[in-house]
């Protein structure tokens, strides 16, 4: 059985569906990528999801077990969790207290010595404001906050957009970790070749639709993939 199953997707903001019947799986130690370009539905994807998305109907199980109808704290409950592009992190508060705020988790204070040991930036950096720290470090910090919960299933959007350039591939080795842990992934990206490169199937959304779904190597590969939606092979 699939972690996550995504069937007959549709929904919106409004009254327009923006997704117009996804079908989609996640297995359980996966990492997929969903590309595309901008305005595709990727973002909005990924809030359906988790359960931001005013108005969705199809199907969202996860293992088996349908979630269309629960609000997002029981989704995190269930193992689900997001890092949004922006806004993930208190500015305010410290490192250590943006990991102490996080709710309902079981083993708090042992599970924080686990992540900042996965982290040691962050260790070292535990007192500072989150507000002070780097793009790099600040992305940690949210990736931080999401495991607490001792996600199965991470979403990540655009995980790289904020990063200056020499933090990208690190971030990317952080994410490709992220199974081992016992976390798949569902990342959306608009870096697709690096994203790609570290997944192991894609997904290409077009006009709210699955255009192209594969193993990542084969839409690497692919020729209609290139011209249409990953730019040419050792592009930005
Ligand atoms: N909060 C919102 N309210 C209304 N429309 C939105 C909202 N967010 C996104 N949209 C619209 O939904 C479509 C898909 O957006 P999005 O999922 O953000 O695309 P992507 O992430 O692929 O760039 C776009 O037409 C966008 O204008
Ligand atoms: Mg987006």
């Amino acid at each position: 059985m699939s972690l996550l199953e995504i069937a007959q997707l549709t929904g919106g903001y409004g009254e327009t569906d923006i997704l117009n019947g996804i079908d989609l799986t996640v297995e359980q130690g996966e990492i997929l990528t969903v590309a595309g370009t901008n305005g595709a539905g990727k973002s909005t994807l990924a809030k359906a999801v988790m359960g931001l998305l005013p108005r969705a109907s199809g199907r969202i199980a996860l293992d088996g077990t349908d979630i269309l109808a629960e609000p997002v704290e029981r989704r995190l409950a269930l193992g689900i969790a997001y890092v949004p592009q922006v806004g993930n992190v208190f500015a305010s508060l410290s490192v250590l207290e943006n990991l102490q705020v996080v709710q309902g988790v079981r083993d708090a204070k042992a599970r924080i010595a686990e992540l900042l040991d996965a982290f040691p930036a962050l260790s070292e950096r535990r007192r500072a404001r989150a507000g002070s720290l780097s793009g790099g470090e600040r992305q940690q910090l949210a990736f931080a906050r999401a495991l607490m919960a001792r996600p199965r299933l991470m979403i990540l959007d655009e995980p790289t957009a904020a990063l200056a350039p020499a933090r990208v591939a690190d971030s990317f080795e952080r994410i490709r970790a992220l199974p081992a842990l016992g976390v798949s992934v569902l990342m959306v990206e608009q870096r697709a070749r690096q994203a790609l490169s570290v997944s192991d199937r894609g997904c290409i959304l077009d006009g709210g639709k699955v255009a192209m779904l594969g193993a990542a190597a084969g839409l690497l590969a692919d020729e209609r993939a290139a011209a249409l939606y990953l730019g040419r092979a050792g592009g930005a």
